[in-house]
């Protein structure tokens, strides 16, 4: 299938690892629509939990650089958390609800990524100067 969202290097923050797990949100994210109803569960309940270990790690980077507003975003990490888990648990596989998952996901990594982590990115090029 076409990729709804396609990596690019636009995407970049600067630390391999985070943009490596980006990344594989994004090839996850997009694999969701092929997949078999009877597996799609599972893929969206691995996909919940790799999104809380990657929220870990991007947290203990922030405070590794000293990023100042860790708080905040952990604070919105939390609710896309809630959010996942309210969707992901009560997950209905109809291929309305597998096709509106994969939009809400998607979009929700490309837009925190480009608005929320590009914050602490800006912080870190400011530091290296
Ligand atoms: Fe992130
Ligand atoms: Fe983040």
């Amino acid at each position: 299938m076409n990729k709804l969202f396609e990596w690019s290097d636009d995407y970049c923050v600067g630390e391999k690892t985070i943009d490596s797990q980006h990344k594989y949100l994004f090839e996850k994210g997009n694999e969701i629509s092929s997949i078999s109803k009877d597996n799609v569960k599972r893929h969206i309940m691995d996909l919940y939990t790799y999104v809380a270990k990657h929220f870990t790690y991007e947290e203990k980077h922030m405070k590794s650089i000293g990023f100042p507003y860790v708080a905040e975003h952990a604070r919105i990490h939390e609710s896309i958390i809630e959010d996942l888990a309210k969707k992901s648990e009560a997950f209905d596989p109809t291929w309305e609800n597998i096709i509106d998952f994969q939009v809400f996901i998607l979009t929700w990594i490309s837009d925190h990524i480009m608005i929320e982590d590009k914050k602490y990115f800006d912080y870190s090029k400011k530091l290296k100067r």
